[in-house]
């Protein structure tokens, strides 16, 4: 669902000043209104995402006769259970956490489904979740590995299963489909991909347990009968990195993003940029909704060249796009490695990034596993687009506030895939940005 602007002209210079909270995560709430809706009873869920992907699954959720009741956009009571076939194919638009995760669900059910997406998601691979998911025992037809899925009732088996890649995604809907197995399900993952199923699955009464090195192999025991949720839902501390970055490369930037998600699992960005030489600090930490919660505040900075590669990868996966734009104005080399992965999100992140930035006078090496760049670079200007690429059209706006003749974003209004209001966010900062 998206609303307009769809483009967005940029002028460099607007100091980006003042406090502010950013909307709620995106994992956790695609998560909670899948969970809720399976759980028995009455689950209350705040600060909801209320965005473009997250919607989707929503809808999906409603497709499948959910009890929703909306108090306001961010504001959801959901009374579980009682879920039967949809009329038509669940449409989950562009949101891949919303198909994959509902497909581990849906293998587990006793009624078959279509799970389908916009032309974009039906480019993306399903092999990696109806591969261990057939060896489950589900019954899954997809398209040569891509959706629509067709899926119908089979009688699951729990697995051990060694991952391949380290995704969330995979791993959550091996999980999610466990809770209907036979007998508990492991799965082993090669590295710390985020672990908001398996924290919102423990508050739900499932028996979870995380063994071995780092806490990698992850077992969870059948339960059709889930306690509801109650939560309120941690800012996204991947949409937070875009307001992050703007301050840190806008001279006199002094911002305050309170109440973000801290989960280790998804804060890798914080730590490079801290190693990057960024002043940022981290305060007032809590915990909300089983998830470690903070207050960051950032000041502009002088930033240097970092070499990623290995876990770190996984703990920023969303954040390459916006590292790319900081990496640009770091003095000396960046250099990403181990992340291929980010060939097969919304869109080939590596490519479609190097290719939009070069149109603002950025040099890059793309590299098939990541990319190296040789920093300060002076942007000029130009145009670029979002390709329906949500990270890529708020990275390639932070990037046009940094070039020196300003810079106009097409394809813009796909940010509100995960950021409703992101234009206007930083606008409130001092960003001179006109919308249209
Ligand atoms: C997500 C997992 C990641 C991430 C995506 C959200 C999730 O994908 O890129 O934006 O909520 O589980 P992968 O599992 O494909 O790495």
């Amino acid at each position: 669902m998206k609303s307009k602007p769809n483009q967005f002209r940029l002028r460099p210079g607007g100091a980006l000043r003042g406090e502010l909270t950013v909307p709620g995560d995106k994992s956790i709430s695609h998560r909670a209104v899948m969970l809720a809706a399976f759980a028995r009873g009455q689950s209350e869920i705040r600060n909801w995402l209320a965005a473009g992907d997250t919607e989707a699954t929503l809808g999906a959720m409603r497709d499948l006769g959910a009890n929703i009741e909306r108090h306001d956009a961010t504001t959801l009571s959901i009374e579980g259970g009682g879920l039967r076939q949809s009329a038509s194919p669940l449409n989950l638009m562009n949101a891949g956490t919303g198909l994959r995760l509902l497909a581990g669900i849906m293998a587990g059910q006793d009624f078959p489904s279509v799970l389908d997406g916009s032309a974009q998601l039906r480019r993306r691979p399903m092999k990696r979740i109806t591969d261990p998911l057939g060896l489950m025992g589900a019954d899954i037809e997809s398209n040569g590995g891509r959706c629509p899925l067709h899926i119908r009732p089979a009688k699951l088996r729990g697995i051990t299963y060694e991952m391949p890649i380290a995704s969330a995604q995979v791993k959550s809907a091996i999980l999610l489909a466990g809770l209907y197995g036979d007998a508990p399900t492991t799965v082993i993952q090669p590295g710390p991909a985020r672990d908001h199923t398996e924290r919102m699955l423990r508050a739900l009464g499932a028996e979870i347990r995380e063994d071995g090195v780092d806490g990698n192999t992850i077992t969870v025991h059948p339960n059709a009968n889930l306690s509801p949720l109650d939560i309120t839902v941690p800012g996204d501390a991947s949409s937070a990195a875009f307001l992050l970055v703007a301050a840190l490369l806008t001279p006199n930037s002094d911002l305050l993003i309170s109440g973000v998600n801290l989960n280790p699992t998804r804060a890798g960005l914080l730590d490079v940029l801290d190693e990057m030489g960024a002043n940022i600090e981290v305060s007032n930490l809590a915990e909300q909704a089983g998830e470690p919660i903070g207050d960051i505040r950032v000041k502009t900075s002088a930033l240097r060249g970092i070499e990623i590669g290995g876990e770190m990868v996984v703990r920023m996966i969303d954040e390459f796009p916006i590292l790319m734009v900081a990496a640009l104005q770091a003095e000396g080399e960046t250099l990403v490695r181990d992340a291929r992965e980010l060939r097969v999100k919304e869109t080939d992140r590596i490519a479609v990034m190097a290719a939009e930035l070069r149109k603002l006078g950025a040099e890059i090496e793309e590299r098939d596993d990541g990319f190296r760049i040789i920093g300060p670079q002076h942007l000029t200007g130009g145009q670029v687009d979002g390709h329906d690429d949500h990270r890529i059209a708020m990275s390639l706006t932070v990037a046009g506030l940094n070039a020196a003749e300003g810079a106009i974003v097409t394809d813009a209004a796909c940010a509100g895939d995960s950021f409703p209001g992101f234009a206007e966010t930083l606008m409130r900062c001092g960003a001179n940005i006109i919308t249209s």
